[in-house]
């Protein structure tokens, strides 16, 4: 869907295991925000990488709300173990994450802050059980201030196996 001189690169966040989905606990072996990352990938052909933190969060799921919760107090950075190498390759960047605590989880300000998004095009996406995009496109502008930051997509989590039509609009009106 972008043009042929366009690169764009598919970042996300997203945590298997243990999480709260329409109203119960249920074990993700995939995460949500991944399902969605790699549909958008599958309509756009767009590179994909995944955010991951050296420290890796526990597998319960009320644990995990309170480690993101002291981490958001904190305003803490968590360290990621990978990094991409050619950023300046891409002019887009969708950029997908869970909704945590109304924002994005801190280790996507981590990877924001670590490459210079001046004159790219930031897509965000997001999903949520209930909260939608949240702060985080305002969040992301605060980083990012040299980016152009679009307007997001916010799926539920219990959607997003159902979310194909409404991501493929969504991609739609954004590379029209
Ligand atoms: C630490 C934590 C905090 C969360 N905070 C919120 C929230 O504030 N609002 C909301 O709608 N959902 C919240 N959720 C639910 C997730 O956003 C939702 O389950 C999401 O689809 C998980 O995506 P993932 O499987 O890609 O990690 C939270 C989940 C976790 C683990």
């Amino acid at each position: 869907m972008t043009g042929p001189d366009k690169k764009s690169l598919i970042v996300y966040y997203s945590r298997k295991g243990n999480n709260y989905v329409g109203g119960k606990i249920i074990n993700l072996p995939v995460g949500n925000t991944e399902v969605v990352a790699k549909k958008i990938k599958e309509f756009t052909g767009s590179d994909l990488f995944e955010i991951k933190t050296v420290k890796s969060y526990p597998k319960d799921y009320m644990e995990t709300t309170e480690v993101a919760q002291d981490e958001l107090h904190e305003n803490a950075r968590p360290e990621l173990s990978e990094s991409v190498d050619n950023i300046g390759a891409y002019d887009t960047i969708y950029l997908g994450y869970p909704n945590w605590w109304g924002t994005m989880p801190m280790a996507v300000y981590t990877f924001l802050e670590s490459y210079d998004f001046s004159d790219k095009t930031v897509i965000p996406f997001c999903t949520h059980e209930g909260s939608g995009i949240g702060s985080s496109e305002r969040d992301i502008k605060k980083v990012c201030p040299k980016a152009k930051v679009e307007k997001g997509l916010a799926i539920r989590g219990s959607n997003v196996f159902n979310a194909a039509d409404s991501i493929a609009s969504w991609l739609k009106e954004k590379n029209s």
